[in-house]
């Protein structure tokens, strides 16, 4: 209303706030981006001032473009969000050049004809903020959000309007593009970081853990005034949906980035085209040493396939392109002194050392132990008891040990002698041939029986609420139990005898003990069993083959291996835990405290098919056999409703196998969620095979499936086709 009452904007007044605007957003990119203002400060503050009076004398001439807008203003109640129109996606990462040349090998795989001569790569710092995404349209920036979950984002425009290096108009180049989703990093620089801690700490206010953390805080204020004043900056490297008139003008990641340039985005100092790989090494190990010259925080670099042809040729996995990958900087490091080896008895008998070191922080983490693997790792690093050693840990990842440092020995440090003797009943070890894991065969070894309750009753086994490692141990202790059958025999008032055992605390395990015991499915069983090279995934397989124990125990090792999964290995394990006249009586003992394992109904959609071979097969597709998948709970999957889709999914009724380490989970964990899709994990290479999963270091299986001409995926692959 009160816009109306004030006088229409003559053409003098229009023209001059449009040069205004125009001297303004060009001053701004010269001091913010480009670092090389043109004009003083002060020069810069009358020509705002002077649009400000404009545009409060007359408001029509104000509009979302207006650098006047930049110190913000609105106060929000809460962030609305937005579908991206392209999702924004992650990134996978990689952790040594050696990977990295492994993942690119794969990316070679998928683009039939391409050589790695070919391929040039787009280099940049992976900047350690906040992933933004601003939409231009007809060049003006129209709304701005965060990548929220990768498909949808919060609104955060007016805050980002008050950022100095976002152009609130793409600088006129021609052409200009209908719509333009400019990607980047919001971020903060380090001194600015510590002015604005300063400052916060000083009035009062909230202070910030890092410069990452500020980024985000300040993005999603809900006051854009505040925002304005925290110190953000905006750095492009990329674009999401693109529309121009007369086609895109850009064909590869530089020219992006060049144009990008040109609209006025700042980009990461330091990108560069390699044409090879040995190039990329060079510029990342040049980066490495010039990581903490930059003004902000990295946290890796970014490689990019620099055609943009051939990045849509690759296309997206659903969690990660694949024509691009994270190299994140070396895992956070430490030195200490390994106190001493110990070793580790498992429930399959493995000895496995374990170093036990000085307490140390490796990235935040104090770490203790370390997994050694086996004797003949302890021999390849010469480890020796008393040494200083380097201790890695690399985001999640277990701790290790990466190397001693012999320079550092006193004289004093003791060589490893791996015992031939088990610590913990004294049995003889024995270490088979071609493997490097010594195992103690004594199975009334006191450590084995109680990995293998622990076992029997853990999340891959029974699931038994309530009967943690802790409990099982006392059990042990107290003579309560010798074996997993006798849980099943405990009342209460053996296990109130227990030190710190109350009456209510003991009802429950004799409760969970009951109702785990009447749930179990033929499948869990056996996964609880421990049978060796039996997982949850083999034992699903295997009770949806036999359908009972007595007929699993009754097959011989031909129609063992007739199932896909299962091969020589698996079926002579299998074979020898039913041979053994300790494992008959553990049977017999579970069946008689109760334990039946109920008969499922299909626990995986398999079945044999005499006309193939007696190879075990996929049932139809779509026959609604997927409906019996059972789901981690037992519960099915598909009447609930989440399994539904399995038919459609990519993999259903598709054969899949395993080499390598995947990086995104363990193979028990990966193979379950290809069954869930429909997938049938199989235990060899055949030209029936339909795909290899490629992970990391991958073994023979990959030459034979490519001489065979199955189908490779890599990880992301694979991810992509899990619908993750
Ligand atoms: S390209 C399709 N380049 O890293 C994904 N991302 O870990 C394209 N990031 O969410 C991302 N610096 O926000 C790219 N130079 C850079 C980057 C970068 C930081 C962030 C990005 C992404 C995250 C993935």
């Amino acid at each position: 209303m009160e816009n109306s009452r004030r006088a229409q904007a003559p053409d003098e007044a229009r023209a001059r706030s449009a040069k205004l605007r125009e001297l303004l957003e060009y001053h701004g990119l010269r001091y913010h981006v480009l670092d090389d203002p043109e004009i003083s400060d002060a020069e810069y503050d009358g020509l705002f001032r002077e649009l400000l009076t404009l545009e409060e004398a007359y408001p029509e001439l104000k509009d979302d473009a207006s650098p006047t807008l930049r110190v913000g203003g609105a106060v929000l109640d809460s962030l609305p969000s937005r579908a991206h129109s392209l999702p924004m996606y992650s990134l996978n990462n990689v952790f040594s050049m050696a990977e990295g040349r492994g993942f690119v090998r794969r990316m070679l795989r998928l683009l039939p004809g391409a050589n790695e001569r070919d391929m040039a790569f787009w280099m940049e710092p992976k900047l350690d903020g906040l992933a933004m995404e601003l939409i231009y349209e007809n060049g003006l920036l129209v709304c701005a959000l965060t990548r929220g979950d990768g498909e949808s984002g919060e609104v955060v425009t007016g805050n980002m309007r008050t950022v100095r290096t976002v152009p609130l108009r793409l600088f006129s180049r021609e052409p200009l593009p209908d719509l333009l989703e400019v990607r980047g990093e919001v971020l903060m620089n380090k001194k600015d970081f510590t002015a604005l801690n300063l400052r916060q700490q000083e009035a009062g206010g909230r202070t910030f853990a890092n410069p990452r953390n500020a980024a985000a805080g300040s993005v999603r204020q809900l006051d854009s005034a505040e925002a304005a004043r925290r110190p953000l900056r905006f750095i492009a490297y990329g674009i999401g949906k693109a529309e121009w008139k007369d086609g895109a003008p850009w064909s590869t990641q530089q020219e992006i980035m060049l144009g990008l340039g040109d609209f006025g985005f700042a980009a990461a100092p330091g990108a560069a085209l390699c044409p090879s790989l040995d190039a990329v090494e060079c510029w990342y190990d040049a980066l490495v040493r010039e990581r903490e010259s930059f003004p902000f925080e990295l946290d890796g670099a970014v490689a990019k396939v620099n055609s943009l042809e051939l990045q849509a040729k690759l296309g997206f996995t659903a969690r990660a392109p694949r024509f691009a990958v994270a190299f994140k900087f070396e895992a956070a490091q430490a030195r200490t002194k390994l106190e001493d080896i110990r070793i580790q008895v498992g429930r399959t008998g493995v000895l496995t050392p374990v170093a036990h070191l000085a307490p140390v922080n490796v990235g935040g983490v104090t770490v203790r132990r370390a997994t050694l693997h086996n004797e003949d790792e302890i021999r390849a690093g010469d480890l020796r008891i008393g040494d200083t050693v380097l201790v890695r840990r690399a985001g999640d990842v277990i701790p290790e040990v990466v190397t001693a440092l012999p320079e550092l020995r006193s004289g004093e440090e003791k060589e490893f002698v791996f015992p031939d003797r088990c610590p913990e009943c004294g049995g003889r070890v024995f270490r088979e041939e071609g493997e490097a894991a010594r195992r103690c065969v004594n199975r009334a070894c006191p450590a084995v029986r109680r990995e293998a309750i622990r076992h029997f009753v853990s999340k891959a086994g029974l699931d038994v609420q309530g009967l943690g490692e802790r409990l099982v141990e006392r059990l042990l202790d107290a003579g309560l139990v010798k074996g997993p059958a006798d849980l099943f025999r405990l009342e209460e008032k053996d296990l109130i005898k227990l030190e710190r055992m109350g009456e209510k605390a003991a009802v429950k395990v004799v409760k969970a003990l009951g109702e785990a015991g009447k749930k179990a499915t033929l499948s869990r069983l056996l996964a609880a069993l421990g049978i060796r090279h039996v997982g949850e995934r083999t034992a699903r397989v295997l009770a949806g083959a036999f359908g009972s124990l007595d007929a699993l125990e009754a097959a011989g090792p031909e129609e063992l291996c007739r199932v896909r999964d299962v091969g020589p290995e698996v079926a002579a394990s299998i074979r020898d835990f039913f041979s053994s006249q300790g494992n008959r009586e553990l049977l017999r003992a579970l069946r008689e405290a109760g334990l039946r394992a109920a008969v499922e109904k299909s626990a995986l959609p398999v079945r044999f098919s005499p006309a193939l071979q007696g190879e075990l097969l996929l049932g139809e597709k779509g026959q609604g056999e997927s409906g019996g998948i059972q789901g981690e709970n037992g519960e099915d999957r598909a009447k609930s409703g989440e399994g539904a889709g399995v038919a459609d999914s990519p993999l259903a009724g598709k054969s899949l196998l395993f080499t390598g380490t995947l990086s995104s989970f363990g193979r028990e964990e990966a193979s379950r969620l290809a069954e869930e899709a429909g997938a049938l994990v199989v235990g060899s290479v055949s030209r029936r095979l339909d795909y290899l999963v490629v992970g990391d270091n991958p073994g023979s299986k990959l030459t034979k499936a490519e001489a065979a001409g199955v189908g490779i995926l890599c990880e992301a692959d694979f991810l992509r086709l899990i619908g993750r």
